[in-house]
């Protein structure tokens, strides 16, 4: 893995056209304009982290806060940037913030088919906890539920 000097940041509202763009090109089903937007501003348990390459957002990641447990919503990063350890600065970030908060675990439904992405939690030692039958639309596909668990 080449890992590449990029910053891990707090995502602002500029960000957004940006992490759009990625996001239309990462996912069949991408999240609207909307989803964003909601994200942000109608949603007091969502926090959200952007990676830079200088000015240039190479990835992004959402998620909630939900008593103990972060909920991981969406990560990406973009094609030209993946496998340069981006995405596993992005997941220690929140585990950094989740030790910082006391959190005990990180859940996520990742599709079934999403072979890379599993082997990439896999590595970053999120294990299978269970399945949701027809979890997504477009196209129509269960969700495996990945735990990580921060140590005790
Ligand atoms: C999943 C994703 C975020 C990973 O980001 P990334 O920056 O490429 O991942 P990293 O470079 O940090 O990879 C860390 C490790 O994960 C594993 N991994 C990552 N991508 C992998 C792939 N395509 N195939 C197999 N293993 C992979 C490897 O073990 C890798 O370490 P290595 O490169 O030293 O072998 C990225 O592939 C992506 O944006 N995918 C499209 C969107 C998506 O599917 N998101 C997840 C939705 S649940």
């Amino acid at each position: 893995m080449n890992v590449v000097s990029c910053q891990i940041m707090k995502m602002e509202i500029t960000d957004l056209d940006d992490v759009m763009a990625i996001e239309q090109i990462a996912f069949s089903a991408p999240w609207t304009k909307e989803m964003f937007y909601s994200e942000f501003f109608d949603n007091s348990l969502s926090f959200s982290f952007v990676a830079k390459e200088g000015d240039d957002v190479v990835g992004y990641l959402f998620a909630w806060e939900v008593s103990e447990e972060f909920h991981l919503m969406n990560i990406a990063v973009a094609p030209k940037w993946q496998r340069q350890g981006i995405g596993e600065a992005l997941i220690k970030k929140m585990c950094d913030v989740g030790t910082d908060r006391s959190i005990k675990q990180i859940q996520l439904e990742v599709r079934a088919s999403n072979t890379s992405a599993i082997s990439f939690y896999g590595k970053l030692r999120f294990y299978k906890v269970g399945i949701r039958k027809n979890y997504y639309r477009s196209p129509h596909e269960d969700a495996l539920i990945l735990q990580y668990d921060f140590p005790l």
